[in-house]
This record gives structure tokens, sequence and C-alpha cells, in this order.
């Protein structure tokens, strides 16, 4: 056992502790005194209708039988010998004898065809989990970052001549195999919605294909599984599974949206202004440097994209969800997003978005200080970021069925 301490990391880990708790403590407080929004769902691999659970649940049962069926028959020859070898004090003492070849080759034969027998399942398995990916697959692409998600569709980036793309909750279709491309940003994060299949890790620099599919509609909550930083436990997501041809009608919406322009004097105008300048006599960032609204000149590559949030139903990589019938026009809902945007760093520890009400805020290790904007500017940009919408017809949170709530609700 190691006795020496180094006193430097210990104490800079305690001085962190004491930098983030307060923040976490905030937040909690925050979280407590206006009423959670966080809609509790059930996570589990025990989902059959995904394709990838239901070969993991068959290989576990045959893996399990042969377990019992070993289990039995070790026990029956246990207690048999037992029993029928048992001392009486008038037997005398048993022969005595040197090796046995037929019990010896049992022994070597039986283990052998119990592990070949595990390894052909496992690797059936396996093979059956990784296929080779079809032409014809719908593809997805994931991008993990400290700490959110960023989900593109390349068959509608392709009819939409760029890119398309939304945040913190992806769209699949059912009944059909989806090759999710997996990468990440910056360090490694974990891709792990179970119910629609096991864990990814989100490797910097490379890229892999894994082919999920599930069969039901709904909405399914998704985690990040690898311990990535500050807020790993903020890194959730959404998978949104709709059928075929609203699928269809979200890629079709998704390739021909633009975001709708702003009447000119509104609020929603004055947003969108602030939104894509910034204010520069406070120094207060414009939005559009990080993050994207297809159809507008904001291209930014930092942050999630933007341009279906209003049709979004989760905020801050689903720490908050906005699931009421009113949706982003409830009262907690607009605090919320009024708060996220004023700092978002104080509800969302390590949160690389600059804070709008002059306070400090870290970006890799170096304190900066956020630019001002007034309450009702704020206001403003918020107002903005909810015309943010897909169509009616494209809105894939109507009618969709969160899967492993209490309340099963619907959208
Ligand atoms: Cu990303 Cu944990």
């Amino acid at each position: 056992m190691n006795t020496n301490h180094h006193q430097t990391p210990g104490q800079s880990r305690f001085r962190r502790v004491r930098r983030v708790l307060p923040l976490a403590l905030t937040g909690l407080a925050a979280t407590l005194l206006t009423g959670c929004q966080q809609v509790r769902q059930s996570l589990t691999i025990g989902d059959l209708s995904s394709g990838y659970n239901r070969e993991i649940f068959w290989m576990s049962v045959w893996a399990i039988a042969l377990s019992i069926i070993i289990f039995i028959g070790v026990s029956y020859a246990l207690f048999y010998t037992v029993n029928k070898f048992r001392e009486d004090k008038h037997d005398a003492p048993p022969a005595q004898f040197h090796g046995n070849n037929r019990l010896e080759v049992i022994l070597v034969v039986v283990p052998v065809i119990i592990v070949v027998f595990l390894s052909v399942l496992t690797v059936r398995s396996m093979a059956r989990l990784n296929p080779n990916i079809n032409a014809d697959t719908q593809n997805i692409n994931v991008l993990a970052r400290q700490f959110w998600w960023n989900f593109s569709y390349p068959e509608a980036a392709a009819a939409a001549g760029g890119v398309v793309s939304n945040g913190n909750e992806m769209i699949m279709p059912t009944r059909q195999k989806v090759a999710l491309t997996i990468t990440s940003g910056d360090v490694i994060h974990g891709f792990w919605a179970p119910n629609i299949g096991g864990q990814r890790a989100a490797l910097p620099a490379v890229k892999k294909t894994w082919q999920v599919d599930i069969d039901r509609a709904g909405a399914y909550q998704g985690n990040c599984s690898q311990l990535c930083g500050a807020s790993h436990a903020n890194m959730r997501y959404k998978v949104v599974a709709l059928d075929q041809d609203r699928y269809n009608t979200f890629v079709t919406a998704a390739s021909a949206y633009r975001a709708p322009e702003p009447a000119p004097g509104s609020a929603e105008a004055r947003g969108y202004t602030l939104f894509m300048q910034g204010k520069t006599e406070t120094g207060a960032l414009a939005c559009a440097a990080c993050h994207r609204v297809q159809g507008t000149p904001a291209a930014g590559a930092a942050g999630p994209d933007l341009s279906f949030f209003g049709t979004r139903r989760t905020l801050g990589a689903g720490m908050w969800e906005a699931m009421t019938a009113e949706h982003w026009e409830a009262a907690d809902a607009k605090v919320r997003l009024h708060e996220w945007i004023k700092h978002s760093p104080l509800v969302k520890p390590g949160s690389l978005m600059p804070t709008y009400d002059g306070s400090e805020y870290r970006v890799n290790g170096k304190v900066q200080k956020g630019g001002v904007l007034t309450d009702a500017e704020i206001d403003d940009v918020a107002a903005y970021l909810r015309t943010l919408q897909l169509p009616e017809e494209a809105d894939y949170w109507k009618g969709t069925q969160i899967q492993g709530a209490p309340q099963g609700g619907t959208q």
C-alpha cells in the first residue's frame, strides 16, 4: 500500500470541488424551488422491441439454460457420490487406483464442449450485432461534445445541399436498420440509449458505425455513459423513433427548412439581431458565432445546432424538458430558457457557453468575463429561439409516446 500523499493534486481537486459545489447547489436549489420538469424515464436493455436487445436476450437465454443444465448435472453427481460412497465403519478401505483414462477424457471433453458452445453463441451474436452496413440503411451521424450531442442527417442534408442537424434530440425511423456513425469532438463519451441497444464509445478522431433498430415508435432516453467531465451527468438526449412515413415527413421538412423571418420591429426581430450580432457595447457575444440556424447566416459549429430549437423539447442537453402542452410557452419553461441564456455555466458546470450577465466563466481553465444583455434583451433572444420550428406536420414530438415514463405521457 502506498502511503505517500501528494499534497498538490489532492488540494487542487478539493479546490475544484469547492468551486463546483456552490454551482451544483445553486442548480439543485433552483430545481427544487421552481419544480423540476424532467420526466422520469426508465432505461432498460429489456426492451425487446429493439433487434439489438432481442439478440442479447436470446443469447442470455441459451447461456443461462446451459448453466442450469450444468448446475443440475453437477449437483446430481455431487449428491449421488456423497450418498453412495458415504463412509461406513465396517467398510474396508477403498481400493486405491492411479489414473483413469476414461474419467480424464470425459473431464477434458465435456468442458471443451461447453466452452465451444458458449463461444459459438457469443461469436454468432457479435456477428449479428455488427453486420456489414447496407447501402439502403438510414444514416445518422452522432457527434458527442462536452456536454451535448449533435445528430445530423446525411440524406436530408444531401437534399438541402448542406447540413441538416439537430441538437440533443435524435430522430430515427422505426422498423428499419439505422446506421449511427459515432464520433467525439473532444474527449471520450459514451452513446447509451439502452432501449434501442447497448452502448458505444464516442471516440475523438475515430468514426465508428453501428447499426440499430427499434419496432415501437416513441421517445426514449439516452445518456452519456462515459465519465467525461463536470457535466457528464447533464449530457442527456432523446431518441425519438417515428414510423416510416412520419420519419420521411421529418426528413423532407428538415431539408426544406428555412428559419422563419421575424416581423420587423417585433421582439423576435430584436432577438434575431442580438442572436446574429451580439451587443458590441457590452461585450455580449453573438450566438451565431457558435450556433447554427438553417436558412440564416448563423453557421457556428462550436455549440448545438439550434435550427429546430422551437420544436425541440429539451434544454441544456436534457437538463430540462418542456413536455407540457404549452411547450416553450409554459411559464416555467420560459424561466428555464431565460436562465439558460443568461448564465448557462452557472446552471450547467463546464458549459462553454458565455454568460450574459457579466459573471465569470471558464473556457479551457481560463477565466472569461461574459458581456451583458438586459433581461428584456434575453427575453427577445428567447422569443426568437421559440420561433425556430419545423412545420407542424414534421413536429416529431406531436403524439409521441414517452416510453418508460410512469405516466406513459404523450405529447
Ligand atoms: Cu459525455 Cu459523459
